[in-house]
């Protein structure tokens, strides 16, 4: 990870979960990490934690990224207090209790908001930084899901967000080819977890979150720690070698 110290990360949904783990990582590999969320005390407490134990540079910022001015906005107050984005990890996506036949077009709006426009947009002014800058060694991740490459029968709640991660499958896909056009090197990958223990399908179940953490109980899941260590992994490939997408579950998850 050495060509990646001092250099800028933006890591999307920092606050908690899979987001915080990579965050905490990429400080310890020496990076500028820049972490935004919509809930800014949690930001906070991670600096705190992160300055004392690591002396480390995380940056928080308060994001809603469904609110497209305040994206605008946070790569302004990226440029002008770091220079730019050298690597963007779009990482911050939910999913809505909301079927298909069942669910309301508020709640998949609220999805396709954050898991595929934020993070469209989030990407397109993260390659922007780059070409200003001249740099062409840049980064690009997305967190898909194993749910953007296959549906599980009768985990109807799932259909709309399984939906939008096909979508981000399409578009790892997209930037690969477009970056190609332009005779960019610049590199986008993708990340496929199964089931990882964060807040997610606490948040799923927002109404009763008990079910959530049972669930976590009583399925086999990864580590926020272990996604965090693939996204290093993917950082860390020579020049010539781009990942794909890395599809990946804890090794007893049934489906
Ligand atoms: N956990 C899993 O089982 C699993 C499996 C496969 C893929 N994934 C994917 O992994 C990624 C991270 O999930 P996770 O498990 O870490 O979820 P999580 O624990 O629920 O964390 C989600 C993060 O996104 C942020 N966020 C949510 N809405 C936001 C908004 N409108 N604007 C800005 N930030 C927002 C949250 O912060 P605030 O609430 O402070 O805004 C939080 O930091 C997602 O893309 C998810 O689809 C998760």
């Amino acid at each position: 990870m050495h060509r990646w110290s001092g250099r800028v990360a933006l890591v999307t949904g920092a606050s908690e979960g899979i987001g915080e783990a990579i965050s905490r990582l990429l400080v310890k590999h020496d990076m500028k990490v820049v972490g935004c969320a919509r809930n800014l005390d949690k930001l906070k407490a991670i600096d705190g934690e992160l300055k004392k134990e690591e002396g480390g540079s995380f940056f928080p910022i308060q994001c809603d990224l469904t609110q497209r001015d305040q994206i605008y906005a946070m790569f302004e107050k990226i440029k002008t207090h770091h220079g730019g984005v050298d690597v963007c990890i779009n990482n911050a996506g939910m999913a809505y209790p909301s079927s298909l036949l069942d669910g309301t077009p508020e709640e998949w709006q609220k999805s396709l908001d954050l898991n595929v426009i934020a993070l469209c947009l989030c990407t397109k002014l993260s390659v922007q930084q780059m070409k200003e800058r001249g740099v062409d060694d840049g980064h690009i991740i997305l967190l898909n899901s194993m749910g953007g490459h296959r549906l599980i029968q009768g985990s109807n709640y799932l259909h709309f967000y399984a939906g939008t991660k096909h979508m981000v499958k399409a578009l790892t896909e997209g930037y690969r080819d477009e970056l190609r056009q332009k005779n960019s090197k610049i590199r986008v990958s993708a990340l496929s977890p199964g089931l990882v223990e964060s807040e997610f399908v606490v948040r799923l179940f927002g109404d009763d979150p008990d079910k959530g953490r049972k669930v976590l109980q009583t399925t086999p899941c990864l580590k926020r720690e272990d996604v965090a260590e693939l996204v290093v992994m993917v950082m860390q490939q020579p020049p010539n070698v781009q990942i794909h997408d890395i599809l990946v579950r804890d090794t007893d998850q049934v489906k």
